[in-house]
């Protein structure tokens, strides 16, 4: 089965086709982060405008990547939340009208548990019960899945995102946007024992906060330049996301033994972090988990996740109606979709 998968919950357009649920034939992305870069952040009706423009053209690029016509496709998955009404909305018409002139399955797709999905596409079906930790730029969660599809929430940020800190931080020392890859790059040349920031909410349970971060980082350079000294970015950006990688590992690996799970499983655009996945990969092995990671180009934004998570709903009988709306909120929990009668 052949899945169209849309994506267009925040500042990337992206459509994919995967083969029953793992072969990817395409998996085309337009980044908007130009758009958006000038401004420090993604403006949504900039985003809203920018997937109209690219969605048409990219469906069509799809087909010629995966050498089909669209009439031989046999169902469509679309993100409907959570992320920016108008930018969700242009996927989701998109393809309605797709499902609706090939009169193929339709399914809706949460984008968080899209980020789950980048790993069946590299490993293949994820053996329950696992813990996952979600890590992007508007999200920060640890969940324990004990049956497909079945998402409990242990914890989550209770301010601002890993991804969005990220990006935050690496705009105050210079770097673009978004600024978690390129914090990445610079960290790999700094120091990440040369400043000692707090390590943020690592008594807060499950859940995470990153504001505190964030402030010690801008106060530690006012110090610096106070004291007529310029801090080295680079150890700036190795110090911090040490910050904030070691309390994200200390937690999910908790989490994982709490609930007695033999899997960890990451996903999200943050897990493109190399301090990340080195970190979690040796804890991991040294605590025994096995440990599911998406390659980071599968952790951002895609179309292909989407894809799988829709293949593996619609094998389970499920559909989503064609009047579904946006849902900017969207809880990992809630149902996008329900069991065909017929
Ligand atoms: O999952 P994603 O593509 O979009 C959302 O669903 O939010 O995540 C994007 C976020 C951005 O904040 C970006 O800066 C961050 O992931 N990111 C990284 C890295 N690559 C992407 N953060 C740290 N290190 C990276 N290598
Ligand atoms: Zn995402």
């Amino acid at each position: 089965m052949r899945v169209l998968g849309i994506e267009t919950s925040c500042d990337e357009t992206a459509v994919a086709v995967v083969e029953d649920g793992r072969k990817i034939l395409a998996n085309l992305i337009s980044s908007q982060a130009h758009l958006h870069e000038k401004f420090g952040g993604v403006v949504p009706e900039v985003a809203s405008r920018a997937h109209l423009e690219s969605i048409n053209p990219l469906i069509t690029m799809a087909m010629v990547e995966a050498g089909m016509w669209v009439a031989d496709i046999d169902a469509v998955a679309v993100t409907v939340g959570p992320g920016l009404v108008g930018a969700l909305l242009v996927g989701i018409a998109a393809a309605k009208a797709v499902a609706v002139a090939l009169s193929v399955p339709f399914i809706g797709i949460n984008h968080l548990e899209g980020h789950i999905y980048a790993n069946v596409l590299t490993n293949g079906p994820i053996d329950e019960p696992y813990v996952c930790f979600l890590v992007s730029g508007g999200h920060t969660m640890l969940v324990h899945v004990p049956e497909p599809h079945l998402y409990e929430l242990l914890g989550q940020t209770l301010d601002d995102a890993a991804g969005e800190a990220f990006d935050k931080v690496a705009r105050f020392i210079g770097l673009g946007f978004p600024g978690g890859p390129a914090l990445d790059r610079l960290a790999q040349t700094g120091d990440p024992e040369a400043i000692r920031f707090p390590r943020a909410a690592i008594d807060r349970g499950y859940d995470f906060s990153l504001s505190g971060l964030k402030t010690a980082v801008v106060r530690y350079v006012r110090d610096e330049r106070a004291h007529v000294r310029e801090p080295a970015p680079e150890d700036i950006a190795a110090s911090f996301q040490e910050a904030v990688v070691e309390v994200q590992v200390t937690k999910t690996l908790a989490a994982a033994a709490d609930k007695g799970v033999r899997t960890i499983v990451l996903g999200g655009g943050v897990v493109a972090n190399s301090r990340l996945r080195s970190l979690m990969a040796k804890g991991a092995e040294e605590r025994g988990f096995e440990l599911l990671i998406p390659p980071p180009e599968l952790c951002t934004d895609n179309g292909a996740m989407i894809a799988s998570a829709g293949y593996y709903r619609l094998q389970r009988g499920e559909r989503t109606e064609l009047d579904v709306g946006a849902s900017p909120g969207l809880p990992l929990q809630a149902p996008t979709s329900e069991r065909d009668p017929a």
